[in-house]
């Protein structure tokens, strides 16, 4: 059976007091809604449509491909938003998922599960379920013989509805027609005065019709309301995430303090250290060596590397490089294997080639360092006049004297040396020193010439 989908995304989440739409919120480097996405990316879905409304740009950004949305001007309640999902929908014959933007833990096994049930049951609608004590969700009322008739929202329970443990996922698949029809006969006679779509569950069974439910886990239905809720689900996503890695080959000193992005990838034999952030497309080669305290956005790390206490955006450290402790390595910054970049040493836009070093205390922006080269402590690239930013080329094998000024644009020539403390504004031809700074001068006695001086102003007073 053909299965088309809707997922809620319009609320404005008024619980989070937040200024950005609920669904948006970063969840380990996905906005809620885009972990929901995921979740049904590979079922065989004939069309996902997202309802959206409350800052409906902000939410139509982070839909991916093939993915549609349809306005709900306003919110209305979840049947309302569901109408406005099927607005203008081929729906005949088809079964509708429905999903609500902001339960980022949902699994595709979970809904593959809840659909083949659905499929193979003929019910008008199934709906998925939990046990869960005292929640805010829609509690499942049932029959005396066990079948679902109603659901029931929280803070509309009398007592004895609300002592039920059985909960309202929010995520049910329907039967497409009869779900058109159903939510036509919504009312608006809650407590939130809204179009309920859990009131066509008791819609469906009163006019005669069998409905199903799935049980599933607690945790899939971790619901993000509040900021206390989206930190909940943080905390779960990371122990998922976590484990599946370690399940994978990966080494963590401690799965609590370690926080990998739902994007990230990493191969076996890698080592985390505390307070390692991996976030977007970062990748990690095999026996890499990360932390404690390593950011890495969007970075390349090759083999058997190894990076502490270090910032990295936008870069790639090459095979058995390395990195730390205290370096910033900003967009653009290339790292070639075995090269090396120390203690405060900050690069943007920058090749170090392979086994060059930049130990201690450097600036390099818009430079490439041929292989093999050593720049000493303190050296900078002097890139902007304030106006244009220029490059500095130093050649393979070249020595950069400590403290050296690389007034760009400029180029030291392969196997070429700067003295400690110049100021290079000219090209330095292959192999030669190139040194800048003025003679240095002895002043012999000069210790014995300032104790005299002194003795004479004691005398004096
Ligand atoms: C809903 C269910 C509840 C269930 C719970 C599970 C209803 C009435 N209640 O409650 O039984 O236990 O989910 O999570 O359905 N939305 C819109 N337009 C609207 C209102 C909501 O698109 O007019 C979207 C929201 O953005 C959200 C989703 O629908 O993504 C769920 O809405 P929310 O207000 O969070 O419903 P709950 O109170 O959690
Ligand atoms: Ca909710």
């Amino acid at each position: 059976m053909a299965v088309k989908s809707v997922v809620l995304a319009a609320g404005a989440g008024t619980r989070m007091k937040s200024t950005r739409p609920k669904v948006i919120h970063d969840l380990a480097g996905l906005p809620l809604l885009r972990w929901v996405l995921d979740a049904i990316a590979s079922i065989d879905l004939d069309e996902v449509v997202v309802v959206v409304g409350h800052r409906a740009e902000e939410v139509e950004k982070i839909l991916p491909e093939g993915v549609v949305s349809r306005l709900q001007d306003r919110q209305l309640g979840t049947g309302h938003a569901v109408q406005a999902g099927l607005t203008g929908m081929e729906i005949g014959g088809h079964s509708i998922l429905v999903l609500p933007g902001d339960m980022p833990l949902l699994t595709e096994s979970t809904i593959s599960e809840l659909l083949s049930v659905h499929q193979a049951s003929a019910a008008a609608a199934t709906v998925l379920t939990a046990e869960i004590k005292n929640s805010d969700f829609g509690r499942i009322l049932r029959n005396d013989g066990g079948d679902l008739v109603q659901i029931v929202e929280a803070r509309d329970a009398d007592p004895d509805q609300a002592a039920v443990q059985e909960v309202n996922g929010g995520v049910y698949v329907f039967d497409g027609s009869l779900l058109e029809a159903a939510l036509d006969d919504l009312t608006t006679e809650n407590s939130q005065g809204e179009y309920y779509l859990t009131d066509v569950i008791g819609i469906l069974a009163r006019s005669g019709h069998r409905l199903g439910t799935v049980t599933t886990d607690s945790v899939e239905l971790t619901g993000v309301n509040s900021h206390q809720q989206l930190a909940a689900a943080a905390d779960l996503v990371r122990r998922r995430i976590n484990d599946k890695w370690m399940s994978e080959g990966v080494w963590m000193q401690d799965p609590e303090r370690t926080y990998i992005g739902a994007r990230v990838r990493l191969a076996p034999g890698v080592r985390l250290f505390p307070d390692v952030h991996l976030e977007g497309t970062t990748e990690v080669g095999e026996d890499s060596q990360l932390g404690p305290d390593v950011y890495a956005l969007d970075t390349r790390i090759g083999a058997g590397s190894r990076v502490w206490y270090s910032v990295m955006r936008g870069s790639s450290v090459g095979d058995g490089a390395e990195v730390g402790p205290y370096a910033s390595l900003r967009p653009g910054s290339v790292l070639e294997a075995r090269s090396k970049l120390g203690t405060f040493v900050e690069t943007k836009n920058t090749r170090l080639g392979e086994g060059a070093k930049v130990p201690h205390l450097a600036y390099m922006g818009d430079a490439d360092i041929g292989a093999g080269a050593n720049v000493g402590a303190g050296s900078i690239t002097c890139n902007y006049d304030g106006v244009s930013k220029y490059p500095t080329k130093i050649g393979e094998g070249a020595f950069i004297g400590s403290d050296t000024m690389l007034v760009a644009p400029v180029t030291v020539g392969d196997d070429a040396f700067t003295g400690a403390g110049s100021v290079i504004t000219h090209d330095v031809s292959p192999g030669a020193l190139a040194v800048e700074r003025s003679e240095q001068k002895e002043i012999r006695g000069y210790s014995a010439r300032v104790e005299a001086r002194k003795k004479k102003k004691r005398q004096g007073e």
